[in-house]
């Protein structure tokens, strides 16, 4: 079955989502996740990393893109490429190294030599190929990059809105998070990953569920009363969180 013919079968919202709940299937259809896949992270600008996190000309970082594995690079210029980890001969996992400095990637498989841009630099045997084979069709591909405020995003939508348009009123959110360094810079010392049997979306649904900020994000909110005295005192602020308060069942 192909993903357009799943794609029928992605069940409708009115089918899902209800005034006082949301039906099951919202986070565990296999066709809406397929068409999710398809529909937002091959269309809209993905976060990727963080610049800090690939700091000199040779850094780089795997990263992913919906389904998509790719490496985040600083090349030789100083400029950042998002590309698909994926060989172009026959498909093998390019770099294997979760993050590092290099000069360029080799394919572990039959060999073939990327350079930091993505561009195909050099293959064994190159004779054996062919006269019409030409290196420059052959480069890792590639997504379109954008960053702000460090925060690198790539899409594989060449016609997806400018990032900044896609950004919208989250750029005021991001500001503020990269003024949480206390003067300094922002930089990513590590990470903490975890793996949980769930639905991508129960995660974003947690970041607009406001009636857990004030507790759990104590010091956050703090940080915004004192940046914006005027508009967020403490008691708006906690009003304003609880009023959002909505109760998601899923039956
Ligand atoms: S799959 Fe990479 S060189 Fe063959
Ligand atoms: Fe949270």
């Amino acid at each position: 079955m192909t993903i357009d013919n799943r794609i029928d079968l992605v069940p409708e919202p009115d089918e899902l989502v209800f005034r006082d709940h949301i039906r099951t299937p919202m986070y565990d259809d296999s066709a809406l996740f397929d068409a999710e896949m398809e529909r937002i992270f091959k269309k809209t600008w993905v976060w990727v990393a963080h610049a800090s996190e690939i700091p000199d000309k040779g850094s780089f970082k795997l990263s992913q893109v919906g389904r998509d594995p790719v490496i985040v690079v600083r090349d030789r210029k100083g400029e950042i490429h998002v590309m698909v980890n994926r060989c172009r001969h026959r498909a093998a996992t390019v770099c294997e190294v979760k993050q590092g400095k290099t000069a360029s990637f080799q394919c572990p498989y039959h060999g073939w030599g990327y350079a930091l841009d993505g561009s195909l630099r050099a293959l064994p045997y190159p004779e054996q190929y062919g006269d019409d084979f030409d290196k420059a069709q052959h480069g890792l591909l590639k997504l379109r990059t954008d960053a702000y405020a460090g925060m690198i995003f790539a899409t594989f939508d060449e016609q997806a809105e400018p990032l900044l348009d896609f950004l919208g009123p989250v750029t005021h959110w991001i500001d503020l998070f990269m003024k949480q360094g206390a003067g300094y810079p922002v930089k990513v010392l590590g990470e903490h990953q975890f793996s949980v049997p769930m639905n991508w979306k129960i995660q974003l649904e947690n970041t607009t569920d406001a009636y857990h900020f004030p507790v759990v994000h104590k010091s956050f909110l703090r940080s915004r009363w004192t940046m914006r005295p005027r508009r967020s005192s403490r008691s708006s602020t906690r009003a304003r969180a609880t009023s959002r308060i909505s109760a998601t069942a899923t039956r």
